[in-house]
């Protein structure tokens, strides 16, 4: 678990100090992935670097497991925790093996167990060892660094790992394939990991939760269903609206209409828009364009993560004037109507 509590850095002296982090208080619990996110300089390197030690707060304590980061050794931290950056910040002149060999060799492993962690990380990174090992980090691209970035890392086997941009020096390609094999990777090795990204998109896909720093604050901590239906100020919206409502990125969470009321069966609340009517059990059982207009009974639902075109499919194959969005427990968040489903896709 790494915790920050209360932990602010100022950098230089008045009156030309910058208060780069500020009061900043929250959890990355054991197996969790917390994605730090927030526009350039609001301070998430900053926030990442003082976990190990790169940078000392100015006040406040940050422990891991339990621990104050402060009174460890230094290198001994730095060792506990993986640290992964943009390119994988190779050593140009040492070769792939040598490069995630360094820190077991620094602890003083025998040559041969070495070889054989090496072997294996390769091997958990998708990099045949007897293709890569002995190749130089210029004879590999930019997706191949950021691989073996991720198993020098791992090769003392850390229980956490941090990573500041781990993805962002890639093309949208490589980019979504090392973001696929992240989600495999972290379901088989279990770590719990703190992760910088500017990206809103990658944050919500890689993150358990995602915590929004703004100006050295931490403005909310959550998951993508709080961010959209909870969000802590009129910012969060704005900055969700900005970053996840284009084209390709919006989900059926993110498109629901405020209009659309959900009601028990039987009620007639009023108003216009459209209704989604529940049984006694909370369940959906029929949606209406308006109280007054016909009800169609056991309509189809969403899932929140479904991508816009999908949405959009359903709506225009099963003609229904709303569709129920549910989040992976089967709960209903709202609705997706034709309207909401083309948010963001026209300027007005
Ligand atoms: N070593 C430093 N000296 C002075 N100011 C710094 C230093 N590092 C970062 N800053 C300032 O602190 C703020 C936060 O920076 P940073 O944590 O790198 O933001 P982010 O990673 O969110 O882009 C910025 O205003 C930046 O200019
Ligand atoms: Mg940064």
């Amino acid at each position: 678990m790494i915790e920050l509590d209360r932990v602010s850095k100022v950098f230089g002296a008045p009156p030309g100090a910058v208060r780069a982090v500020d009061q900043v208080c929250f959890r990355v619990e054991d197996g969790e992935t917390v994605c730090l996110i927030g526009t350039s300089g609001s301070g998430k390197t900053t926030t990442l670097k003082m976990v190990n030690r790169l940078e000392e707060p100015t006040s406040g304590r940050i422990l891991v497991d339990g621990q104050d980061v402060q009174t460890q050794d230094l290198i001994r931290l730095r060792r506990s925790l993986g640290y992964v950056i943009q390119k994988g910040g190779l050593f140009p002149h040492r070769t792939v093996a040598q490069n995630i060999g360094l820190l077991p060799r620094l602890e003083g492993w025998p040559a041969d167990r070495i070889r054989a962690r090496v072997e294996e990380l390769l091997e958990l990174v998708s990099l045949p060892p007897e293709r890569f090992a002995k190749r130089h980090p210029h004879e590999l691209s930019g997706g191949q660094q950021q691989r073996v970035g991720v198993a020098r890392a791992l090769a003392l086997d850390p229980s956490h790992i941090l990573m500041d941009e781990p993805f962002g020096a890639l093309d949208p390609l490589t980019r979504d394939s090392l973001q696929e094999e992240f989600l495999r990777l972290k379901s088989r090795v279990g770590k719990t990991i703190l992760l910088v990204t500017h990206d809103l998109d990658e944050a919500f896909r890689l993150g358990d939760r995602v915590a929004l720093m703004h100006e050295g604050r931490l403005v909310q901590i959550g998951t993508r269903v709080d961010f959209r239906l909870r969000p802590a100020s009129p910012f969060v919206e704005e900055f969700m609206r900005s970053h996840l409502d284009g084209p390709g990125e919006a989900l059926a969470l993110d498109l629901l209409d405020p209009q659309a009321q959900v009601v028990p069966m039987g009620e007639n609340p009023g108003g216009s828009g459209p209704l989604l009517f529940l049984d006694t059990n909370g369940l959906l059982e029929a949606v209406a364009a308006e109280a007054d207009g016909p009800r169609h009974e056991n309509p189809p639902t969403l899932a929140a993560s479904a991508r816009r075109a999908v949405a959009l499919e359903m709506l225009l194959e099963t003609r229904l004037p709303a569709l129920g969005v549910l989040d992976g427990q089967g709960r209903l968040l709202g609705a997706v109507t034709p309207t909401s489903a083309l948010r963001g896709l026209q300027k007005t």
